[in-house]
């Protein structure tokens, strides 16, 4: 096992009727700016549950954030704390809005140009403004970790941050919330969790055997969930353990002490900057092809993949590692989620495109032996037509 520091102080409030305890989780005195989205927070009626669990305090709002939240966007929000002096931020939705918060919760404080937090993925960050979150769909693990991906409009950049100063104070998760997703966004949720836990775990052995083991039943878990969740979206037990695998997917407790990929993420938030393809769109449609071209480097987990996870007995170690990296597409198809470039519409034209855009932003060595160089990425973009 690799020597690690894990650190995580988010206070996690799971189930049913928990936005009720928003009153005990921030200070009485606090002025609050609330973040949401678009209108789902509004027509579910959470974010009036929230309003109403915070009666007795200063509470200012900011709509908008969109999904892969903008920069341009959250600089409003900065600008609001500031001339209303708000001291807590409450973010009401998915990775989207908590993401943007953890932004504006640092952009705050930065005296120089906020970009430079991002372009610095997180490292120039020296303070941030306390915030909590209320999860309304589980996905990205953002309501419990130290990481944002934030998109700049004007040259089509998306980048991810982290800082230690960055983890939410509290996080709300009650499994109702998502009740009112729509299935594509149910769907996503569960690839975006499975492939967080791949990039941690599918790389090579490093004898942590406990992290392998929390990966598999994380990954057997989604499995055997993520349908039946698209099928019947309020049963409370299904979505309770979705959310939970969500958070603990990238909480940091699976990747402590093992070595971590992200090629297809980092890969994936490229197409995502320039073709608009959801998140979770966009890491069903690399992470085939980007096992396929790593085969050999990833040959031991790959294996173990198979055979812990899909129970794939065949003697042929060739043929089980393809069975595995096979089911992985059907599973993703099986959810509904598209794992080809060309379903997108979306040729030979983009790879060239895309490849100068990896460069531009400094990701040429990706990869837990960081050498998936834009090369190789090329060959992963060939595999994904
Ligand atoms: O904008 P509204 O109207 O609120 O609608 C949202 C949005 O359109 C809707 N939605 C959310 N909760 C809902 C709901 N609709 C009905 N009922 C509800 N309860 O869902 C849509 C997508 O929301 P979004 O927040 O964008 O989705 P997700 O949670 O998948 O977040 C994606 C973002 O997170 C980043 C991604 O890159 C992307 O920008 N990631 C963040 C990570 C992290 N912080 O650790 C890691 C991930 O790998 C990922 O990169
Ligand atoms: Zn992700």
């Amino acid at each position: 096992m690799l020597n690690f520091d894990f650190y995580n102080p988010t206070n996690i409030i799971f189930g049913k009727g928990q936005i009720s305890e928003l009153g005990r989780l921030i200070e009485k005195n606090s002025r609050i700016l609330i973040t949401y989205g678009g209108k789902s927070a509004q027509s579910t009626g959470t974010l009036q549950e929230v309003k109403d669990a915070l009666s007795g305090y200063e509470v200012h709002l900011f709509g908008g954030i969109e999904p892969n939240p903008r920069f341009e966007t959250l600089m409003k929000a900065v600008a609001l704390i500031k001339s209303e002096k708000l001291d807590f931020i409450l973010a009401v939705g998915g990775g989207s809005v908590i993401d943007g918060t953890k932004f504006i919760a640092a952009a705050v404080y930065c005296e120089g140009d906020p970009w430079d937090m991002v372009l610095s993925f997180g490292q120039g960050i020296t303070k941030a403004m306390p915030y909590g979150a209320v999860l309304t769909l589980p996905a990205t693990g953002s309501e419990m970790n130290n990481g944002g991906v934030i998109t700049r409009d004007s040259d089509k950049t998306k980048l991810p941050m982290m800082n230690r100063l960055l983890y939410p104070r509290f996080s709300v998760l009650d499994p109702t919330k998502s009740y009112t997703l729509p299935t594509k966004q149910i769907a996503n949720g569960v690839v975006d969790a499975y492939v967080h836990v791949i990039e941690q775990y599918l790389t090579y052995p490093v004898n942590g055997h406990l992290q392998d083991r929390f990966s598999e039943s994380l990954l057997q878990t989604l499995i055997e969930i993520g349908p039946q969740v698209i099928e019947n979206p309020q049963d409370y037990d299904l979505q309770a353990n979705l959310m939970w695998c969500a958070s603990l997917a990238l909480n940091g407790l699976i990747g402590a002490g093992v070595p971590q990929d992200w090629a297809t993420h980092m890969l994936g938030h490229e197409i995502t900057a320039l073709y608009n393809l959801d998140h979770a769109e966009t890491l069903a449609v690399v992470l085939p092809s980007m096992l396929q071209q790593n085969r050999t480097s990833k040959r031991e987990k790959l294996l173990q993949y198979a055979r812990r996870v899909w129970n794939i007995e065949i003697a042929d170690e060739e043929k089980a590692i393809d069975e595995a990296i096979e089911k992985t597409r059907s599973f993703f198809i099986s959810l509904g989620v598209k794992t080809r470039l060309n379903e997108y519409q979306l040729g030979p034209e983009v790879i060239e495109p895309l490849l100068a855009q990896l460069k531009a932003h400094r990701m040429t060595q990706l990869g837990e032996h960081n050498d998936v160089t834009p090369e190789v990425c090329r060959e992963v973009l060939q595999l994904s037509l």
